[in-house]
Parts: C-alpha cells; structure tokens; sequence
C-alpha cells in the first residue's frame, strides 16, 4: 500500500477522524477510501477482548482466553527465550482473534512496593525490564501482530495516575525510568507506544514533544504509532504536534474537530496531522496485509504451556534443612482458601476471562494431600474454627503448606497500597501453622513485595506471584520437586515499608509526586546504604547447587567504543537437573558522579545436568560503563577502573575481575572568576596556567617562603592545601597581596577556556 498516496487522497476531516478511535478498541474506518478499522486490546499477558459491552476498567466481560503469569511472575524467570515463547502463544491468539495490537508489555519500573499495579510491571531494574520486555515483543511481533508498550512514561502510582505530576530529573529518567522502553525500542521495534496518564515534570505525556518525538523517535528511532491510554489526552492538538498519533478510545468527535480548527486557523500545520495519520496507517496495512485468521488457537495446549511458564518463575526464597522438595509418600496439608482459589492475576484492564484455572487443591488430586480452608478470601478473615481446623491437619502431616498472599482488594489498577503486610487473618493463621508443624512452608500469590513477620518460624517460602490460571499444576511441580525451582527475584523484599527509598515522598502532595531519591531506586539504594534486606534483588534458591569459577575479560583495558566480553563457568554440582541464573553487574570504582555501587548489565539462565560445566559469555558495550551525564546531556564513560562482578543474587557474587575503561568524551569546562582551585587542578591544562598562582596563594598564608615557622603550627600545610581547594580564583585579588592583578587574572581565565 502507498501510504502517502493514501493520505494525500484523504479531506482534513478524514484525516483528523483517523487520529481518534472509531469507538472502545477500533481504529477508524474510511470507507471512501476502503481504510478498515482495526482493533486494539488489552494484555498484556493474555487476551482481554471485549465483543460487547466495552471498558478500560476490566468490569464488563471479555472473551474466554488464557491468563498467562502476569509480568511480576515472568520477570523472575530472568529468561528472555520463555518471555519470548510466551510472546507467540498471545500472538497466535491475537491473529485467531483478529486483534492487530496487544496492549502491553507494561515496563513501568516498581519504584514501591505500593503501586497498585506492580503486579503488571515486571521489575525495579530497568535493564532486566527492558530485555525481558524486549524478548515478549519479539514473540508476539513475529506473528505479524503489533504490541502498545506502556506507559511511556514515569508512571510508577496509581494515586492520582491521571493528573499528577511525576517531577524527575532527567538522569534519573534516563537511567531508571526509560530503559524499560529504550532498549525494547532499539532491540524490538515494537509496532506502537502508549503515552501515559500523568504528567511529567508539569508536562503531560500526550502534549510532550521532547517525550514522544525528540527522544522516542529522533534519540530511539521509533518508527511506529503512539496512541494515548484510554482518556490520556490533555489537549489533543498539542497532542498532534507532539506525536501522540491515535487518541484512544473515541472522542466522540470532539477533538477530531479541533484538529480541523486549529489546521484552518494557521495554528497546527496540516503535514503534522499528515505524519500521524501515515504512522498510523502504516501499522495498520503492516497488519491488514499479513492477517492470518485461520491461525489456530488451542487454549488446552496454552493453558499446559502457562503452567510451564509459571513453574520457571516461582522464587524458592527460604528451604532451610530441605524442606522442599516434599515427598509423595507423606501427608501433606494444604492450607487456605488460595490452594482452591488461587489468586493468579490482578484487577483493572488486565483481567482475563479464563477459560481454565487449576488450582493446587485440584492439581493435587491423588496425592497423599489433604485440605484446610484456613480463612477467608471474601470476608479477609481466619475464625477460630478455622484456624483450629488448619492446626490440627498440620499437627498429623509431615509438612504443612500454607498458601497465603494478597486479596483482589488489596492490589490492583486504578489506587496503591497503603501498607506492605498480608491480611492480619493470613498472618495470624501462618503463625498457628508453624508452632504446630515444625515443616511449614509458606506459597506466597501477590504481585509485589510483603513483610513477613514468621519468616523465622517457617522452613520453606515460595514466592509464586500472581502465576496465571495453571499456577496450581506449576506450584504442586515445584513442591514436589517435578521441577526444580529456577526463579530469581526482580525486585529487593524489604524488611518493612519504611526501608524503601521512595518511602518518604511516595505519591507526593496533590498532585505532584517527586522522584526525591533519584538514581536510588530498589538495590540501588539498599546496597549503597549497606543495608540488610528481607531478601535482596536477585535472590532465588535451586534444589541443586551450582558454582561459579574462572572468570575472565577478553581485556584488561578499553575504551569506550570497544567492547569487552565477560566469560564465567558455571557447574551443576548437586544431583538434580537445575536451571542457573547467572547474574552480572558493573560497578565504577572511583567516580566522580554519584552512582550505584552496582548495577545489573547481563543475565542469562542455563539449564544443567548434575555435574555439567557450561561457559556463559556477556557482551558489555558503552551503555554497561556510563552514567547520564546532564552537562554533556549524553551517557557518558569517566575513565577508569570498574569492577566486573558475578554470581546468582546482587548480594551473593563470589566473583570480580577489574578493566580500565578510558573514556572518548571529553566534559565541558569553563571557568571564571567563581571557579575553585579544585576543579582547575584537576584539569591538566588549566592547571599549568594557575599552578604557580596557587603556590603563591599557599606561600602567603603559611607565612611565605623561607620564613621561619612556628613550631608545630596550628594550620598545617595539609590542611591549609585542603582549605585553599576550595577558593575561587576572585580570592587571588582579595587574599593574593598583589600576586595578580584583576586584568591579568581575567586574561589568564581566557586563556584556560579558550
Ligand atoms: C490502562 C491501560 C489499558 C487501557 C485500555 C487503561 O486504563 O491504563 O493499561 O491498556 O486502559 O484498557
């Protein structure tokens, strides 16, 4: 199809129409032209596609699909092959369906563990985020199906989501709050971008050109459509302008005439709305001509395949005296109503009409299991009758396992938590279990991290997340040890609310939320304080053993535009096939900037055999060395050493090697009469032209060369260089007795800046 030839055919009234929806999920149609419409929906990790009544909010019914783990589960597998196995599955439905964009991923980072809508993000890292996210759209993408992923930008609370204000500055949005959207942009070439609700920094995502346009398309090469969330847009023909191409959902025609004013009146340029309308007209054409409606989709075999899934993502985070695996010749109690009514998804525009759940209770069935309700999702409570029912099952089994975790209630789309803790019932129940059974363990269904108050008095936690409705089949696998646990932790577990960075300006004041701790966000900050975690970013336990060795750098020095290869060996030493995540983070040994003390820059997981070695290599370029430098406003390497480190939890690297990475930009300098000696001394050039300056400066006040010195002075040299660092050159005329005079040191600056 000659897009441009199209647009060129099509009145300014047909082209503002297009840059709207034709109603809840559709693009809209020309007739005139035969342009069809096309229909969006939500994702992310499964279909919500609603044939009848229409809403943003998950309330109305959809169709019967598969709910596969949501994002909080699947960012613990560390596996960019399953996010992208999984990525086909939803494609192959959105082609059945004839869906020509899925809603998702959603790639806002877990800044607290208060967002309603953590269980929908996959992580608090932003290159974990960005690969995983990265590899999910490259699966669904390969079935000729476009992905919208969201929400672009800074979109981290629910609390006030459509009016606030996330005030950033731009380093930390570089280095935390936009990776999640750059590296699937540069790696994947989603179809379309959806703007998000709030604000940033004053300016709404749908008005704010430098977002959408200078760095999403100009910095990134984004080459698709950006459409609004559902009643994001503030002022549609700023939107234009901007490159927010589709509002969503209809505008009831509203804005679609304001577009048409504002064109006639000289105040928005017709090729704008020109430029939108071939964005999206080329999306829609890319999936118009390689529909394939005849794709099968086989739910049975997809709900089978999310079991698979889930049971890569689950976390064992405790197995104290090998708890687990439990055996299948010994009773087993499974207590609480999640074991028959597992909480698997999370509220809002994510919700799927399943059209299978297996709950454990279920996936159990013929197995030495027995059941105890233990309390009450519905009413949020665990009665005596209850709990005294759960003791005495636990007190005649072998082990007890408690399925516990966070009620629909208490995390969802649309408002945050207010608090880190399960249900009192839960954790009362949980308690109960425990002191009557030395062998409890805890399965944990929530989206976002909890306190754990029992955590010493139970054996085994397995943090399962919100698994997707075959989350039964993959927990009783995992507890039983059919498989073996290989999930690692996207986010820190906190000991309480109040250890997170974000915790003392989290949803701000009315509408303006400020992002006061920066750079620092999850491990960032906890490992910068040195501080003890529940269980840190990273963690994840096996029921083998692995170990780490030998790890070499293809050079002990580089500059930045090379690249440098980290090569590690790792070995199943246990006696059970196990899944190794291996993790690999840069730290900066000296810097300058203030930076973590190190960050995550390569993962993979490898699947080994008792007693199998395999070599894992990482590529690191640029971007693992450079920290967002606002002068420059580009990344950028200071040269130096980094220290390279390995292993299986951002606390637990038993490796390191060192390389010197030098560094090709040089920092802008300039100087007058404000600037200290400090930065002049640590500038080579400018140092040749003040040294003898300064040494006069230090002269004079330790009393002058060759005068006699008090014994023992109370200023000594050392501290008098220290003080005199931070003079500015304007002392020179104040304190200098004459050394320089004002004409000859403002010629001395020149000649440092020039
Ligand atoms: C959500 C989006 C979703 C859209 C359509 C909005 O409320 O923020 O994530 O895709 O509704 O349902």
């Amino acid at each position: 199809m000659d897009i441009k030839k199209l647009v060129s055919q099509m009145t300014l009234e047909e082209k503002a129409g297009l840059l709207s929806g034709g109603d809840f999920w559709h693009t809209k149609a020309v007739e005139r032209l035969g342009i069809p419409a096309t229909m969006v929906s939500d994702g992310p990790h499964g279909l919500r596609k609603q044939d009848s009544a229409a809403d943003h909010l998950g309330v109305n019914e959809s169709i019967k699909a598969v709910c596969f783990p949501a994002a909080s589960a699947t960012a613990a597998s560390f596996d960019k092959d399953l996010l992208e196995k999984m990525g086909q599955a939803i494609g192959e439905s959105c082609q059945h369906e004839a869906l020509s964009v899925i809603l998702g991923p959603a790639v806002n980072i877990k800044r607290s563990p208060l967002c309603g809508r953590n269980f929908e993000y996959f992580s608090e890292d932003p290159y974990l985020t960005g690969k995983l996210a990265a590899a999910y759209i490259r699966g669904v993408q390969s079935k000729n199906v476009g992905v919208s992923i969201k929400h672009f930008a800074a979109n981290s609370q629910e609390h006030r989501r459509m009016s606030s204000t996330s005030d950033v500055d731009e380093r930390t949005l570089r280095e935390i709050y936009f990776p999640g959207f750059e590296i699937p942009v540069k790696e994947s070439k989603p179809w379309t971008v959806m703007c998000s609700y709030n604000r940033i920094n004053g300016v709404f995502s749908s008005d704010n050109r430098w977002l959408l346009t200078d760095v999403l398309r100009d910095e990134w090469g984004f080459d698709g459509y950006v459409m609004s969330d559902w009643g994001a847009v503030a002022d549609r023909v700023v939107g234009v302008h901007a490159g927010l191409d589709l509002e969503m959902p209809a505008s009831g025609g509203v804005n679609d005439a304001k577009i048409v004013a504002a064109v006639r009146d000289g105040k928005l340029d017709e090729a704008d709305v020109d430029l939108c309308c071939e964005r999206i007209l080329n999306i829609i054409y890319r999936f118009v001509e390689n529909a394939k409606p005849d794709t099968p989709w086989d739910k049975e075999a997809q709900h089978l395949l999310s079991a698979e899934i889930a049971a890569e993502c689950m976390v064992l985070l405790k197995n104290e005296d090998n708890v687990l695996p439990l055996s299948k010749n010994e009773d087993v109690v499974f207590i609480g109503e999640f074991a028959e009514r597992p909480r698997f998804q999370g509220g809002g525009s994510s919700h799927i009409n399943c059209c299978n759940i297996t709950s454990a209770v279920e996936a159990s069935e013929g197995m030495l299991v027995d059941y105890a309700q233990g309390y009450s999702i519905d009413r949020d409570e665990a009665t005596d009758a209850m709990i005294a029912e759960a003791v005495e099952k636990a007190r005649s089994c072998k082990a007890a396992v408690v399925f516990a975790g966070l009620p629909d209630a208490y995390e969802s789309e649309g408002y945050d938590r207010t608090h880190m803790r399960l249900p009192e019932c839960q954790n009362r129940l949980i308690e109960a279990v425990a002191a009557a059974n030395p062998n409890t363990v805890v399965v944990l269904h929530n989206g976002s991290p909890v306190e754990m108050p029992w955590i010493d008095r139970v054996k085994g936690v397995l943090e399962a997340y919100l698994g997707g409705q075959a989350v039964g089949i993959a927990t009783v696998k995992i507890l039983f040890g059919d498989v073996n646990p290989s999930g690692h932790l996207p986010e820190s577990f906190p000991k309480k609310l109040s250890d997170n960075p974000s915790y003392l300006f989290y949803g701000g004041e009315g509408n303006r939320t400020e992002y006061r701790e920066g750079i620092f966000v999850g491990y960032r900050y906890y490992d910068k304080k040195d501080m003890e975690v529940l269980f840190p970013f990273g963690h994840g336990l096996s029921y083998t053993t692995f170990e780490y060795s030998n790890l070499r750098l293809s050079a002990e020095k580089i500059t930045d535009a090379d690249t440098l290869t980290a090569t590690v060996t790792v070995k199943n030493t246990g006696s059970r096939a196990g899944k190794a995540v291996v993790q690999l983070y840069v730290g900066d040994d000296e810097s300058t900037p203030i930076r973590p003390v190190r960050e995550l820059k390569g993962f993979d997981k490898a699947a080994l055999a008792p007693g199998e070695s395999r070599d894992i290599s990482f590529t690191l370029d640029k971007r693992a060395f450079a920290y967002w430098n606002t002068e420059l406003r580009d990344w950028h390497v200071e040269s130096g050493s980094f220290t390279i480190s390995v292993g299986d939890s951002s606390r637990s690297l038993p490796l390191y090697a060192r390389v010197t990475v030098e560094g090709s930009a040089e920092l802008p300098r300039h100087y007058d009469m404000n600037s200290i000696f400090m930065d002049i001394m640590a500038d080579p050039k400018a140092k040749a032209i003040f040294a003898p300056l300064f040494q006069k400066m230090h002269d004079s006040f330790s009393g002058g060369e060759g005068e006699e010195k008090p014994e023992d002075p109370i200023i000594k040299d050392e501290m008098m260089d220290a003080m005199l660092q931070y003079f500015p050159l304007r002392n020179l005329l104040s304190f200098g007795e004459g050394a320089v005079s004002e004409d000859a040191l403002l010629e001395l600056i020149e000649r440092a800046n020039a």
